[in-house]
């Protein structure tokens, strides 16, 4: 018999995916594959640690739906297909809480700690130390979950504390929230339970991202499209948000006989809660036996808090004995028993001084905040992006305004909002220029574009951050030619267009002050390696409005020298998958200008080869490839090809190598000596395994 229940649903989606069918199902069955997806949805969002592709995942949700859709009487809230499914819209009406939500005391500092330990210790009438439990004060939106008899019933944001509102189909939108949990395991019939609903960072600026694209005002932090998202009136609306949830408390039980032993550690209850499937601290949070181990902890999290992925503001300090928890009682503000330590702010005024207007390498005018050099969050701020000119007229921004700025994490600097109530008559309303700053050409705003653009190709300031942009990491990656000596050779007339950099006079250089044989000829040898650049560098680096560096890649694999590009049309550029219109009218607009195809071909005539090289083609994958979609890895040493070689081979055949073991994994390949990969890949049980003599009967060899 099979004990690892880990093992049996590994084996199960297997057999799922394997048939993929919904005919025959029994409600066992069906009961079955729903136990499935809940598993692989803790192992992907609770555990951080996928055993399945997101294809995987989506085939198994899918044959769920089918089934469903010839048994709907089999179907119930719980089941994960309903986490959006439904129709219900949030009406946002109000719920009591069970136990009224305060807030929490702060503090500062060591001695604010210190404080409050001997102050825990007089209240409880204690001589001996007492243990804390210490947590992640998480900077999100607070969120109160009501389970019944095992299953959620309720969810309400925090509201004023004692009446939230009901977004209990938002709630259950988000994979990191269990539909149903086993309470009653533990004598437990109802229950509240706490938590904070919140952002990773990097999400957080993807979304940014996206939302500056499409002209939609950005989030000034990771709490405020937390706390947006959960108050969507569609629930489809919030699960695309990226929200997570962590519980931090359990503020109410009822049940005859729940077991208060068991219960009665508040880290031991997030334990417990962890292993029902919910998303809790774990490795960030501590038990310490005494106050300075807690110091140390929470010192050690304010050091490390910018590399955290999610938003944290602080740490909580909280009684771990829930029985003295309750002894301790609250004030009418916060509970007695815990204590915020609040990291140094990521929040000051100061002061809007002037507004400076930086022309980039296509023409976008972009304004930005001189404001009174600030502390925030251990760095000195002196200027921030005002973005465009509806973020200005939006937050109602005036030179010489009180402002208060936010520094969130790794994001960059950001104007929270202005403060019209303090304004004294002198301050100034921000007029937008109507023409370039840098060469006075009028600008342009174009349909669906939040940005001002000067539209001059020659405007001085638009060449030289396209050389900059040339020479940069992502475009020619040309080592030792940065910013700093292309301003500096820009400046002395060494450079006037990007052909110019292929052109230059080392001799001239060598003489520079600061410069000298060796810089200069190792500025020369980068050159001469970016001469031979694959052709999609060389398509990026040109500029052109919305070409990045996958519709580079895309458009290169079609053409085998630059000046193919002269003979497209727009029709020809919907032929191809990912390219829009809009990218694909700017391109041929580019290709139409003579002084454009006069640049290339000086580029050109300065040994820049324009060609499609014999090495960057991209390799065709036939449709009946042997590894169509799949992903796969070498590892050990291979007897008849070097690694590269193999690579290429199963590349041909459709397959993508990626370089690690993990739940994405589909083919491991083995040569001899394989070590820690292929024991992980077995532990896995996901990965199919095969040696290297397998590999080349499948590839037909
Ligand atoms: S315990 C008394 N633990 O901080 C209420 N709160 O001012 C229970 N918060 O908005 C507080 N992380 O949502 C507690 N690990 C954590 C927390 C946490 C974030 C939030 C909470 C509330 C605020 C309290």
């Amino acid at each position: 018999m099979n004990l690892n229940p880990e093992k049996q649903l590994m084996d199960l989606s297997r057999d799922f995916i394997k048939s993929n069918s919904s005919a025959n199902f029994t409600k066992e069955k069906y009961e079955d594959l729903l136990d499935v997806l809940r598993f692989h949805e803790r192992k992907y969002y609770i555990e951080n640690n996928p055993l399945f592709s997101d294809r995987e995942y989506d085939k198994l949700f899918q044959l769920a739906k089918e089934v469903e859709k010839q048994h709907a009487e089999w179907i119930t809230p719980l089941s994960p297909t309903q986490r959006v499914g439904s129709d219900v819209e949030n009406t946002f009406q109000t719920v009591s809480h069970l136990t009224p939500m305060l807030s929490l005391a702060n503090s500062y500092n060591e001695n604010d700690l210190f404080e409050f330990d001997t102050q825990m210790k007089k209240l409880l009438d204690r001589k001996d130390n007492v243990t804390y439990a210490v947590e992640p004060k998480y900077d999100g939106g607070s969120i109160v979950l009501v389970y019944e008899n095992d299953i959620l019933i309720s969810a309400a944001t925090r509201g004023d504390g004692q009446v939230g509102e009901d977004i209990t189909p938002n709630i259950k939108s988000l994979k990191t929230i269990p539909l149903s949990a086993p309470f009653s395991n533990l004598g437990i019939t109802k229950v509240e339970l706490r938590g904070e609903a919140i952002i990773p960072k990097n999400i957080f600026q993807d979304i940014n991202k996206e939302r500056e694209k499409t002209g939609l005002p950005v989030f000034a932090n990771p709490r405020n499209a937390a706390t947006g998202g959960l108050r969507m009136k569609q629930p489809q609306e919030t699960a695309k948000r990226g929200i997570e949830a962590f519980i931090y408390q359990i503020s109410y039980i009822e049940g005859k006989d729940y077991n208060t032993e068991k219960l009665n550690s508040h880290y031991h209850r997030i334990q417990l809660l962890s292993e029902m499937g919910f998303k809790v601290p774990e490795n960030e949070k501590a038990l310490c036996n005494t106050i300075q181990e807690v110091v140390v902890f929470c010192e050690n999290w304010e050091a490390k808090r910018d590399e955290y992925i999610y938003e944290i503001d602080g740490m909580v300090v909280k009684i771990d004995n829930v029985e003295w928890q309750n002894q301790l009682g609250a004030t009418n503000h916060h509970p007695r028993w815990a204590m915020a330590y609040k990291f140094k702010a990521k929040q000051a005024t100061s002061k809007l001084e002037n507004v400076e207007y930086q022309v980039g390498k296509i023409g976008t005018v972009t304004p930005v905040a001189k404001i009174t050099p600030t502390q925030l969050a251990g760095v000195t701020i002196s200027s921030i992006s005002l973005h465009n000119e509806d973020f200005i007229t939006a937050k109602d921004i005036r030179l010489y305004d009180t402002i208060l700025i936010e520094r969130a994490g790794d994001v960059i600097p950001y104007i929270v909002k202005s403060f019209p109530e303090l304004r004294n008559g002198e301050e100034v309303k921000i007029e937008f220029p109507t023409s370039c700053p840098a060469c006075g050409t009028p600008l342009i705003r174009e349909e669906n574009e939040a940005a001002w653009r000067c539209l001059n190709a020659n405007c001085t300031a638009q060449v030289l951050q396209k050389m900059i942009f040339h020479v940069s990491k992502d475009a020619m990656d040309i080592e030792g030619l940065g910013k700093s000596n292309i301003i500096n050779f820009f400046e002395l007339k060494f450079l006037h267009d990007i052909s110019d950099i292929y052109n230059l006079d080392y001799s001239a250089i060598e003489k520079l002050e600061g410069f000298g044989e060796k810089s200069a000829s190792n500025i020369k040898s980068s050159i001469e390696k970016a001469k031979k650049n694959p052709l999609h560098r060389i398509l990026h680096s040109l500029s052109i409005h919305h070409l990045g560096k996958k519709a580079s890649k895309i458009i290169a694999s079609h053409i085998t020298s630059i000046y193919d590009l002269q003979d497209w049309d727009l029709e020809k550029y919907q032929e191809i998958k990912d390219i829009g219109p809009v990218l694909a009218k700017n391109i041929t607009e580019f290709f139409s200008l003579d002084e454009n195809i006069q640049l290339l071909k000086r580029m050109e005539k300065y040994g820049v080869d324009m060609s499609q090289k014999e090495a960057d083609k991209p390799i065709e994958v036939r449709e009946d490839a042997e590894f169509k979609d799949k992903t796969i890895l070498f590892t050990g040493s291979l007897e008849n090809f070097t690694r590269k070689e193999a690579q290429v081979m199963a590349e041909e055949q459709g397959a993508k190598v990626i370089s690690a073991v993990s739940g994405n994994l589909n083919i491991l390949v083995v040569g001899k000596n394989a070590g820690s990969k292929l024991a992980k890949a077995e532990k896995l049980g996901t990965v199919e395994i095969m040696t290297e003599e397998e590999f080349v009967n499948k590839i037909g060899l």
